[in-house]
């Protein structure tokens, strides 16, 4: 048998909309493969009644098809889905980890990117690598259109703030612009670079700047009860930049490793004030799936 671990991810970061993500250093999935016949799947843990363990639809399903790797595979789950922290992407990675070398077929981080991405196509109905490349090759990713990711340590620290409230995939992308203004276009490539600049030097400051979106996140807010309170909150108890993480429901901020609790307990409070129950995970900047 062989089991590991993936992380949770925020993809996005505000100005990267479908191209950065983060790998957080918790929550994440354990997943355990032992070789089989045919694959079956067993899921437990968190928001596991919610996930089919039917192989055709199922992400690990289709990450043990794609590596030609048939296995028994119980999926742990510590990231609940539809929360916006990378759920499926976590269990797709880990499973691809977990059978590549269960299999010894020998692929790198970088190879099994579009495999579970390939995985991920199963729920979403669109191939995202932007939470698989973080959960694979941890820190903080950049992902292409070729499928090409760039990957880059920081040390940073996160809130991520899970409220009990359910926004589709499929709403939060209808919400998207077909288009955007020039002026919008130049603000939001200063803010991504600001933000990549950022993470090289491990800056909260500058990560925080570039997380502004003017183009994908005002339409995506409006979609999640409190969120406009939850960030003045956070910004009000020292956090450098706030956002909707992935699709949303939750929300990420940027922080000093001294305000980490302060910038949760805020925001916790922040979704109280509008009525709905929220639970914040002091987080940070964290490594890639490993093999247990
Ligand atoms: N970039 C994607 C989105 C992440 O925001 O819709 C969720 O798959």
């Amino acid at each position: 048998m062989v089991t590991a671990r993936a992380p949770a991810t925020s993809a996005n970061l505000g100005s990267g909309f479908d191209t950065f993500g983060v790998a957080l250093s918790h929550p994440a999935d354990t997943v355990s493969v032992e070789r089989a016949a045919e694959t079956t799947i067993e899921v437990s843990g968190a928001g596991a009644e919610f996930i089919p363990t039917d192989p055709e639809r199922n992400v690990v399903g289709a990450v043990a098809d794609a590596l030609d790797a048939p296995a028994h595979i119980h999926i742990d789950k510590g990231v609940r889905p539809s929360s916006g922290l990378g759920s499926s992407a976590a269990s797709a990675a880990a499973a691809a980890v977990a059978l590549n070398e269960l299999y010894d077929r020998g692929y790198s981080r970088h190879d099994l990117v579009p495999v579970a991405a390939e995985g991920e196509a199963v729920v979403s109905g669109e191939a995202h690598a932007d939470n698989v490349a973080p959960a694979l090759l941890g820190g903080f990713t950049i992902v292409r259109s070729d499928d090409g990711a760039t990957s880059i340590a920081a040390d940073l620290s996160l809130v991520a703030c899970l409220p009990e409230v359910v926004v589709s995939t499929r709403d939060a992308r209808e919400v998207v612009p077909d288009s955007v203004s020039m002026a919008d276009h130049v603000e939001t490539v200063g803010n991504a670079a600001t933000l990549t600049a950022g993470m090289c030097r491990s800056d909260s400051r500058l990560v925080g700047r570039g997380l502004d979106d003017p183009v994908v996140t005002p339409a995506r807010a409006e979609l999640i009860t409190g969120y406009a309170g939850v960030r003045e909150a956070a910004l009000a108890a020292g956090a450098t930049g706030v956002t909707v993480s992935g699709a949303g429901p939750s929300v990420l901020a940027v922080c000093e490793p001294g305000e980490r609790r302060s910038v949760a307990i805020e925001m916790v409070e922040g979704f109280a004030d509008a009525g709905v129950g929220a639970r914040a995970y002091q987080t940070a900047v964290g490594d890639g799936a490993t093999v247990l």
